[in-house]
């Protein structure tokens, strides 16, 4: 079976990251860790957009070349994926000589079939989404919104592609693939797009005079490739696309990778990039219809309903909120108080909610009082015996049927569900615990074999549970087998999880609070 090849949006280096960012990241670090967890090879690309026109101007009030500006914010990407346990396969930075080969050979080709052409073009420019406006852009009053930041008229020559000769076949493209754009109901914003873009070609190029930070075009020394045209080549590049051509022999094998069953990405940058210039230009290179790779389009992170932005001064930065709640603590929140998809507003309380309540609370506290337990009345060794009865066969149930429907969650993006699902085994198994009282079936000699089978129950869930959260808590999960003495054997994936993961005479390993409770002061 084919590699699952998964690839996140590739950040821009003219600011720090913020914890939209990160969220992007783990969404796809749990994915692949899921699908690895299936038994599946994974390929995860991630990386750093680091050319045109918002990078110069970055560093220009730096007061730093560019590519040292870019080399900072770049280590500052790096160190935080490091920090928040992003498990990436291959690292995209666009000022990569190998990516540039690839870009420069596919504009030269794309040159000399005829698709790219050179004219004059005169009107308003928006130097913060480096892009032209037509009139379309303009609000209500007349003006141009805020969005599009500074906005000066501009007269140039550039070059053109021939977008809106393959405008048909898109539209066709997207009408006979419904599992093109995930969540679907994101189709049609790409649709009304598209028939507002019929007739428009795109400029792929910007003058050197107004822009020198990018890739120069093969053909007219005169020009740098337009950023959108450099970034979006990067799915390719770096899995290998021409590698023999130009020399990259070091990366992955194509033919191996592509198409790419998820490129996530955030829904600002759905249209007009990665739903119509990315297909087209793919398209326009010769791949075939089976080769257009698979668009999830996730919400935004808000702050009390409103965008972050620098200039309202609510950027949530993504390091402090691991320093407190750990990264895992971080990973857990992005992941269950967002439906993949739709936005979701940053929530302090809820924040501390997830931690100190579910994690510390619900997973920690069980795994706490199961091990605290063994230790105490048993020494730490498992004798599951062959005492049964329905509140036993009813938390085996509940541990045995999660890994199915956490799986088709998962594997339709909803993680939020999918963590549910597992947390349900928690949940039952801590009122297992409250049912059963284990504590008092320890003073009762006659009640030996039922307290075995009870903290026998306990392990066996927490087992379960380690390995259904691992994608999302990775951290914990290993610490959570650790102190249970037992770790899933080499290759283990989900459809191991039976019941009997742990032996008769296991010895477990000792307990420590997993998430320390986190004592938050009011401002
Ligand atoms: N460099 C381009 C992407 C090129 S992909 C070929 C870019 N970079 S970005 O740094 O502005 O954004 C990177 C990703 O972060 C995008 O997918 C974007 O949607 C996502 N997010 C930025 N802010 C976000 C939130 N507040 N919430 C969730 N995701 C957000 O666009």
């Amino acid at each position: 079976m084919k590699p699952y090849y998964i690839t996140t949006a590739i950040d821009y280096t003219n600011a720090a990251p913020h914890i939209g960012h990160a969220y992007e990241k783990v969404l796809a670090d749990v994915m692949a860790r899921f699908q690895r967890l299936q038994g599946r090879e994974v390929y995860f690309l991630t990386g750093v957009d680091q050319h045109g026109q918002k990078v110069q101007k970055s560093a220009m009030a730096a007061g730093l070349e560019p590519k040292d500006f870019v080399a900072g914010v770049t280590e500052k990407f790096v160190a935080l994926w490091d920090k928040l346990d992003i498990q990436y396969d291959g690292w995209a930075a666009t000022t990569d000589e190998k990516h540039v080969k690839v870009v420069q050979h596919i504009l030269q080709t794309l040159h000399d079939k005829g698709q790219l052409y050179k004219k004059s073009y005169s009107g308003f420019y928006s130097v913060r989404q480096e892009q032209f406006l037509t009139d379309k852009e303009r609000g209500p009053d007349g003006n141009f919104g805020e969005e599009w930041g500074e906005v000066v008229e501009l007269e140039e020559e550039n070059w053109y592609f021939k977008l809106s000769e393959h405008v048909d076949w898109l539209r066709a493209y997207i009408k006979s693939h419904s599992d093109f754009i995930f969540p679907a109901f994101r189709t049609n914003d790409v649709l009304n797009a598209l028939e507002n873009s019929v007739g428009q070609d795109l400029s792929i190029s910007r003058p050197k005079e107004r822009l020198t930070w990018g890739i120069p075009l093969p053909f007219d020394e005169r020009f740098v490739t337009y950023v959108w045209f450099d970034a979006l080549t990067n799915y390719i590049s770096f899995a290998g696309y021409l590698a023999g051509e130009v020399g990259n022999e070091e990366l992955p094998e194509f033919a191996k990778l592509w198409p790419s069953e998820a490129h996530v990405i955030g829904k600002d940058i759905l249209v007009p990039a990665h739903a119509i210039y990315w297909p087209i230009m793919l398209h326009a290179m010769g791949f075939s219809d089976e080769q257009i790779p698979r668009l999830i389009v996730h919400g935004w992170w808000n702050v009390k309903g409103q965008k972050m932005s620098k200039s309202l001064g609510n950027v949530v930065d993504p390091n402090n909120v691991s320093d407190i709640f750990t990264a895992d603590g971080l990973r857990f929140y992005l992941m269950r108080d967002m439906a993949t998809g739709y936005d979701a507003d940053l929530n302090d309380e809820r924040m501390a909610m997830a931690y100190n309540k579910e994690l510390a609370g619900g997973l920690g506290n069980l795994l706490n009082r199961a091990l605290n337990m063994s230790h105490k009345y048993r020494g730490g060794v498992l004798t599951p015996g062959s005492y049964d009865d329905e509140v036993n066969a009813a938390l085996r149930e509940t541990v045995t049927s999660a890994p199915v429907r956490y799986a088709a969650k998962m594997n339709g993006w909803g993680i939020h569900e999918g963590i549910a699902e597992a947390w349900k085994i928690i949940d039952h198994a801590n009122q297992f615990v409250d049912g059963t009282q284990p504590f008092k079936l320890a003073k009762d000699a006659e009640q030996g074999a039922r307290l075995d089978s009870v903290l026998y129950h306990l392990a066996e869930a927490l087992a379960h549970v380690s390995v259904l959260l691992s994608p999302i808590i990775p951290e914990a999960c290993k610490k959570i087998q650790a102190q249970l003495n037992w770790q899933p054997a080499e290759g283990f994936a989900l459809g191991d999880l039976k019941w009997g993961l742990l032996a008769e005479g296991h010895q477990l390993g000792s307990p420590s609070p997993l998430f320390p409770r986190v004592e938050l002061t009011a401002e």
